[in-house]
Formats: C-alpha cells, sequence, structure tokens
C-alpha cells in the first residue's frame, strides 16, 4: 500500500528536518524521509544509511544538535524500540523528546510539551501508525500560555521567568 501526504496535510509549511537512526530504525526514517521529501520539506538526513550495527547515541546527538543549533525545525529519531534515542535525545538541555506510539500523545506532546524531536520504535509500531503520528506531530501547534510557564521549569539552572 502506498501512502502518500500532501505538503498542506503533512504540515503548512515547509520545515527543516532532521533525521537519524540507528540499524534497528533505518528502514522506517528511509521511510518517512521519503515521504517528507515528497511533501516538500527540507531533509538533514544523519544516517544511519544500512543495516550494520551502529550505537544510536551517535545519531541522536547529531540531530539533536542540528535542532539545537536551529538548523533543523524538528528532529526524528527512529530505534528499535525508541527508547534508546529519547534516553540520549533528552540529555540535551533545549531538547524535548517524546517516545511516541500514537497520534494522541503525538498531538499531546506539541500541544502541551512544544516537543521538538519525536522518538519512534521501528520494533514497536508499524509503518502506518508510524506516518500518522508523524503527520500529526508536525500539524500541531504549541498551546503555549500555563504550557509554557510549564516547560520554563525544565531546566532549572536556565530557568528564565516567561
Ligand atoms: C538495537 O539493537 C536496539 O537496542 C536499539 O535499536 C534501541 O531499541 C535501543 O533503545
Amino acid at each position: 500500500m502506498t501512502y502518500s501526504l500532501s505538503p498542506r496535510s503533512l504540515a503548512p509549511r515547509s520545515l527543516h528536518i532532521a533525521l537519524g537512526a540507528d540499524h534497528g530504525g533505518v528502514a522506517l526514517k528511509n521511510r518517512l524521509a521519503a515521504v517528507l521529501a515528497e511533501a516538500g520539506h527540507q531533509l538533514l538526513d544523519f544516517g544511519t544509511d544500512g543495516p550494520a550495527s551502529v550505537d544510536y547515541p551517535d545519531f541522536a546527538h547529531a540531530v539533536c544538535a542540528a535542532v539545537a543549533g536551529k538548523s533543523a525545525d524538528y528532529g526524528i529519531l527512529v530505534c528499535g524500540t525508541g527508547i534508546g534515542m529519547s534516553i540520549a535525545a533528552n540529555r540535551h538541555p533545549d531538547i524535548r523528546c517524546a517516545l511516541v506510539h500514537d497520534v494522541t500523545t503525538a498531538r499531546l506532546t506539541r500541544a502541551h510539551n512544544d516537543a521538538n524531536v519525536l522518538a519512534l520504535g521501528a520494533r514497536i509500531i508499524g509503518e502506518e501508525v508510524a506516518l500518522d503520528i508523524l503527520q500529526t506531530f508536525l500539524a500541531t501547534e504549541f498551546e503555549g500560555g500555563r504550557h509554557a510557564r510549564r516547560l520554563a521549569k525544565l531546566n532549572p539552572a536556565t530557568e528564565t521567568t516567561p
């Protein structure tokens, strides 16, 4: 079954999106990249590119550096479970990475957490669910308000009054 998303349904504007995966997530990462490129988004693909065993933190850190440095609007990380990628990503102070398995949490982590990195487990969810999650994640705006106050408390060392 083919699955295509128009630029409008995937996100209202062209985004810069950084992608990374280990060997457990490379096939899904490549599928997501193809759909995103077809929808007109600008991609920074940090690999991996094949089935050889690699270490997920290397790819998580590359993607998060791109997002934190503002060369990407969002990051997408895929490993077998999504767990290792999300743990590695959330060690970056400016990164709010959500490990997501369903569209509801995809929506809420954008609306409430202003998540800027999405972690997916390729051995946990299927391709169709991953694409629905991606579409929802990119289409949902942060609600701000009380949620912004809470985000400001995530990193106590750098906390600023909103
Ligand atoms: C690799 O075998 C696996 O550990 C990795 O893809 C990921 O699931 C780690 O959290």
